[in-house]
């Protein structure tokens, strides 16, 4: 296996906040890896290092084993890294296909190569069930539409790499059954992706790894079951009504 991307030793400080302190983990090819730990235990922090909105106070993140921790955000938009985020970040007035599209279209206007960028967007309607609602107005959508055309926008960009922060938050179990299989899916077609997830059975049953953060800190990286049993995870989660590990 071959890690896609790799955080070492990552820190981030906010005025005298430690709030990623030393982490290090990695995500491979063809797995989905879990990111969970209670809330402010540095998780978006995390993605937003990989995207280069912030940066780190020390540590590497290496993207297909290139350094990317000083990277620019304008060139590192052209990475094959894609995310989603916490609050949505839809173009609201935007059709469904056309938020879609404009994500396929900055994608090749990088790449500058003659891929087609309608092509692109139809299929990843298609892959998240979309293409149904593709003319709706993306703000018509229920959230757990909205949230698979976070997904959607992210995939038009052809990546490697995929960061999900809570895309499950929001969706009911029927929706999240189906994210589930598209992330299980994508992971089989060779994607690395992290998942960033409040619901614990989603995480449990779709992950092959979990890394725990607590405080800014990793507390574990181990499989499912034995994330479920560890008893410093409980403990961390202990008065967290929100998570029933
Ligand atoms: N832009 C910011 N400025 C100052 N502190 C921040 C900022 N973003 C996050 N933090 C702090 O960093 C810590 C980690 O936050 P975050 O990464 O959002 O956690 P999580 O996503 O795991 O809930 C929290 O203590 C949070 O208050
Ligand atoms: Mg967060």
């Amino acid at each position: 296996m071959s890690a896609l991307l790799e955080f070492r030793e990552v820190s981030v400080v906010y005025g005298g906040v430690t709030a990623v302190d030393k982490v290090s983990m990695s995500a491979e090819a063809g797995q989905i890896h879990g990111l969970i730990g209670p809330n402010g235990a540095g998780k978006s922090t995390l993605f937003n290092v990989a995207s280069g909105l912030v940066q780190p106070r020390q540590g590497t993140v290496l993207l297909e084993g290139a350094d990317i921790t000083a990277m620019g955000s304008y060139k590192r938009a052209r990475l094959r890294m894609a995310r989603t985020f916490q609050q949505l970040e839809l173009f609201g007035v935007l059709s469904v296909y056309d938020n879609v599209l404009t994500a396929a279209e900055i994608r090749r206007s990088w790449a500058r190569d003659h891929s087609d960028s309608k092509a692109d967007a139809l299929q990843a309607l298609e892959r998240t069930g979309l293409a149904e609602m593709a003319q709706e107005r993306s703000d018509r959508l229920p959230t757990g539409l909205a949230r698979l055309l976070e997904v959607a926008r992210a995939l038009a960009t052809r990546p490697k790499v995929l960061l999900l922060d809570e895309p499950a938050a929001g969706l009911n179990e029927q929706e999240t059954r189906t994210l589930g299989k598209l992330l299980i899916g994508l992971a089989d077609d060779g994607l690395a992706i992290v998942l960033v997830e409040h619901d614990m059975d989603l995480v449990m049953q779709i992950c092959s790894v979990v890394t725990v953060l607590n405080l800014g800190k990793v507390l574990l990286t181990a499989a499912p079951d034995d994330v479920r049993k560890d008893q410093a995870v409980l403990s961390a989660y202990l008065g967290s009504a929100e998570v029933n590990v």
